[in-house]
């Protein structure tokens, strides 16, 4: 196998002097979705934001493609780094096109960069083509998350972390994003999927961790994991009683 495109080594962070998650090692290829469960407060989102630069490591280090990554977000998106906040962060009272064009902040100064990552982002989403013009407020839930997944594809990544895209959404909704996600693997991309929803994951996944308390119990090859009751029993943090 290639070398690994992500690669998060002995990762100890959190908020101030309190340690939220403590000594995480995971490693994502291109082509591969590895998704990370974990119950609410388990330290996903706090995982992410470490990675990306927006909160501070108190030990270990992050490396894509081989290269440490100690620099401020905006050196990690050059780096190859994308990510999808949790809660659909896209500016609501600006159009879609702005939006998109928002996205591509770190690769302005190529000059066409720009209107090539909205063609392309139009060729995988066109219902974001035929709504272009319209404010981003009025797109459905559905419609929002993927306008937010182009935007973070905008400078082109070629690991792509999303923080709980299913939150909030129908579950018909759920299916189409996950299958744009899968595609996006197929395409290339590692991708690292943050979720709580077990079942439409692991649909997906090639690799699965689990992350409990801020730590990883489990970190596997979804096609041979056998043991799915473990699985659900890491996960929930609870022995199921008859
Ligand atoms: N800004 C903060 N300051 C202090 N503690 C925080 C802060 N943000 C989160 N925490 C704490 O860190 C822990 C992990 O939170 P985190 O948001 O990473 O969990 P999560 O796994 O993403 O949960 P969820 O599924 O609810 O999104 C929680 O105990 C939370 O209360
Ligand atoms: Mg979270």
């Amino acid at each position: 196998m290639t070398d690994a495109a992500l690669v998060i080594d002995d990762l100890t962070t959190g908020y101030g002097q309190l340690k939220i998650v403590r000594g995480l090692s995971l490693s994502c290829h291109a082509g591969q979705l590895t998704v990370l469960l974990g119950r609410n407060g388990a330290g996903k989102t706090t995982t992410l934001s470490a990675v990306a630069g927006l909160l501070p490591t108190m030990g270990g280090t992050v490396s894509l493609h081989g290269v440490p990554q100690t620099g401020s977000t905006v050196a990690r998106v050059r780096s190859g780094l994308g990510l999808v906040q949790e809660g659909k962060r896209v500016f609501r009272a600006r159009t879609v096109e702005d939006n998109l064009r928002l996205g591509g902040f770190s690769v302005r100064r190529q000059r066409g960069a720009i209107a090539e990552g909205i063609d392309r982002a139009y060729e995988r989403f066109p219902i974001l083509k035929d709504k272009r013009r319209q404010l981003a407020a009025s797109l459905s839930g559905g419609q929002q998350q993927m306008l937010a997944i182009a935007q973070a594809l905008m400078p082109q990544p070629t690991v792509l972390m999303l923080d709980e895209p299913s939150a909030g959404l129908a579950p018909s909704v759920v299916e189409q994003v996950f299958g744009e996600i899968a595609s996006l693997t197929k395409d290339g991309l590692c991708v690292l999927l943050v979720e709580q929803l077990i079942d439409h994951s692991l649909a997906v996944a090639d690799r699965v961790a689990v992350l409990d308390r801020g730590r990883i119990t489990i970190d596997t090859d979804v096609a041979s994991l056998d043991n799915w009751d473990a699985l659900r029993e890491s996960y929930l943090g609870a022995t199921i009683k008859e």
